[in-house]
Parts: C-alpha cells; sequence; structure tokens
C-alpha cells in the first residue's frame, strides 16, 4: 500500500494488460481498479475494492490491517468484485452503501443483506479521528452511484467519475480521461455538469477516481469536464466510413474536401479499421455526423451498425446528421440506418445523398449542396 496523505492509503490494482473496456473501447494504457484504505483512530474503512479476477492480489496488497467498513460507491463489479471475499476473510465488516447500489451488489454477486449497512445521502459515519461523509450521485454513470467525502483531510472519493484509463502512478494523460468521459460518461453529461458544480463547492484539495491519477490540481479535470460537457459543439463534422468498392469513399473525400475549404474542419473515421475509441472521443466534440455506407442485401453495410448503435446510445451533443452512401441493385439505405438512430431525434437532418456506383456530377451537385447547407449551420452557430 502506499501512502496518499495521513493514513490514506492507494490500494488499488493496475491492469496494464487489459486490452478493451466494457469489450469494446480500446485501451491506449490499460486500466487500473483504484482502492484506498483510511485508517481511523478507532476503526478501518476500504473504499471501493476491486474486478473480480483480481481479488487473490488485491487481498494480499491489502496486507494484515484491520477492515471495519467497505465503502462501495457503485455497484458495478471493477469495484464490488472482491466484495464477497473481504466480507468472507473480515467476517465483522459491514459494507455501506446507498440503497440502490445495496439492491445491485445483493443481485450481482449475492452479498448477504445482513452485511449490508444503508447510509443516507449526507451522512456521516466516524472512524474516530477521521469522518466520512456519503453524498448521493445519481446518473454517474450508474443510478447507484455516491461519492465519499473525507472531511478532515478534505479528500473526495468519485468512484467512476471523472475517471481516466490509466494506472493511478500514471502521470495524467487528458486524451485518456477524455476517451474514458466519451464512452462512461457522455450518455449523462447534463449529471456530469451537475456534479462538476457540487465538486467546486466542495473544493476538495484531491480528487481520488476509482480509475486512474488521483487529481492533485482539480481544476485540470474540472475544467476539461465543463469542455465535454458544454452544450455546444465544436467546428467538427465526423464522417464514420465503410467503403467496398471505393464509390462511398469518394463521396467523404469529396465531402471532407469541400467543407475544409468552407473552414469547417472534418474527422474521417475508417468504421473497418479504426480505433472505436477515436470515434468515440470525435463525438465528444462534433456538432455533425454523416454516416457514411454502401448498401449490402438492400441495406446498410453491417460493418456500419456497431457504431450507428454507439452513436445513439452515447447521444453526444450533436445537432446535425445526415447520410452518404452508394448502392448497387436497389434498396433502402438511409431508413433502415436511421433506425439505429431513433434516440438521435434531438438532431436536426440535413438532406442525405445516394449514388448508384460511382459518383457522378448530379451526385456531386446534391453533395455540394449538403456541404452548403452544414457550412451554413455551423456559420450560423458561430463556429466558422
Ligand atoms: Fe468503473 Fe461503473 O465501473
Amino acid at each position: 500500500m502506499k501512502e496518499i496523505k495521513n493514513n490514506v492509503y492507494y490500494c488499488g490494482i493496475t491492469d496494464s494488460g487489459r486490452k478493451y473496456f466494457d469489450e469494446l473501447i480500446p485501451l491506449e494504457h490499460g486500466t487500473g481498479y483504484n482502492s484506498y484504505f483510511i485508517k481511523g483512530s478507532r476503526k478501518n474503512a476500504l473504499i471501493d475494492t476491486t474486478y473480480t479476477p483480481k481479488t487473490e492480489k488485491f487481498i494480499e496488497n491489502l496486507g494484515g490491517v484491520r477492515i471495519d467498513y467497505i465503502i462501495a460507491n457503485h455497484g458495478e463489479q471493477d469495484h464490488t468484485g472482491a466484495i464477497p471475499a473481504l466480507l468472507e476473510k473480515y467476517p465483522s465488516a459491514l459494507v455501506l452503501t446507498n440503497p440502490k447500489c445495496k439492491a445491485n451488489i445483493m443481485e450481482m454477486l449475492s452479498v448477504p443483506e445482513d452485511r449490508i449497512r444503508i447510509v443516507a445521502d449526507g451522512e456521516e459515519v466516524l472512524l474516530g479521528d477521521k469522518t466520512l461523509k456519503f453524498i448521493y450521485a445519481p446518473g454517474v454513470h450508474w443510478p447507484d452511484t455516491m461519492f465519499t467525502y473525507l472531511q478532515e483531510d478534505n479528500l473526495l472519493f468519485t468512484c467512476d467519475f471523472l475517471g481516466a484509463h490509466q494506472a493511478f502512478n500514471a502521470k495524467l494523460d487528458l486524451e485518456s480521461a477524455k476517451r474514458y468521459y466519451a464512452e462512461i460518461m457522455m450518455p449523462f453529461a447534463p449529471m456530469c455538469r451537475k456534479y462538476i458544480k457540487l465538486v467546486r463547492e466542495i473544493a476538495p484539495s484531491v480528487i481520488l477516481p476509482s480509475h486512474g491519477p488521483m487529481y492533485t490540481n482539480p481544476e485540470i479535470i474540472l475544467n476539461a469536464y465543463e469542455d465535454w460537457t458544454a452544450a455546444e459543439g465544436k467546428n467538427l463534422v465526423l464522417m464514420p466510413y465503410i467503403s467496398m468498392y471505393g464509390s462511398t469513399k469518394e463521396m467523404v473525400d469529396y465531402t471532407a474536401e469541400k467543407l475544409e475549404k468552407n473552414g469547417v474542419k472534418t474527422l474521417i473515421y475508417d468504421v473497418l479499421n479504426g480505433d472505436l475509441g477515436e470515434f468515440a472521443v470525435g463525438l465528444v466534440d462534433a456538432t455533425t455526423i454523416i454516416l457514411a455506407s454502401p448498401m449490402v442485401l438492400a441495406g446498410p453495410h453491417p460493418i456500419i451498425i456497431g457504431p450507428a448503435y454507439l452513436l445513439s446510445v452515447l447521444r453526444p451533443k450533436m445537432k446535425f446528421l445526415s447520410f452518404i452512401g452508394s448502392y448497387g441493385w436497389g434498396g433502402d439505405l438511409f431508413t433502415r440506418l436511421g433506425a439505429f438512430l431513433s434516440n438521435l431525434h434531438y438532431c436536426e437532418p440535413c438532406e442525405p445523398v445516394l449514388a448508384k456506383g460511382k459518383p457522378k456530377p448530379q451526385d456531386f451537385a446534391k453533395l455540394d449542396d449538403l456541404v452548403n447547407a452544414i457550412s451554413e449551420k455551423h456559420r450560423e452557430l458561430g463556429l466558422v
């Protein structure tokens, strides 16, 4: 264990070999499951635990310390996975958590009810010379999330909120924190804004999340979150594409070049060979998305469906949506693709462009119209 401050220790696990989070987003630096041990003058507490497969190593790291309370700030198993084994090892230890997390860990991990004590929002629990205060924070990102505040040391444990996919002892890489935000927190941007404000009111000297390095200068991550969660996007058109014979790619390249000439920035994302994390990060900033696909068996190419569905569930701040693509013999490309985007009803559609085979002058003229419409919308928003 590594002491952070006045009998507060880091005792988490680094998972540098992990390649994907949620088996979805590639991890550039692996990740970590942070846990913290607080030694009070009368009682000791553990804040969050670790991912189930890491339990043995985690318990070994704890050494022979006594544990009276296990604080479960959130029920997901990368933080609660070791609770059943810990309760066996420490027969008098109690889990302290909120009612929603209690239900989750009972159902997901079979934690016995008599080993869980509910703490109320704002309740304080004394460890002797240290006081833990619990702050419910539902929605960043599960309904069961709460923060724990160690009053005497002014430390705030925010669980997943403000995390990054890095080791605890790594130098903060804001791009990793942004990638983490994109997948985990972006659908909850309004709640993130609410809790950024709350964290600023608490004004902790250090923020200790459950993934990634601690923030000894909380302003860095709070300012970044204010940018990422802002209601307005940036001057960016994100263009995820797949192409079979090159026609769709030709349309994508033409559209991007024309947009750039109009002063609109573009990011072309190769759905087949790209890193889904880059796509998710692009969604944090993009004001417009143009999905581009050829037709396969009378509908969109299957490879575009995954990113389209992800786009729909991440609910980014984008304001405009369009499609471009090409076909061979017929079908319904855009209606079928649009069916995966029903969550994005808040977006304004822009006239899509469909070419038969290679794009021809009339198709380029339609792309010009699309480019001009998007450029005008970005200008109206003051982005260009
Ligand atoms: Fe890091 Fe929601 O678990």
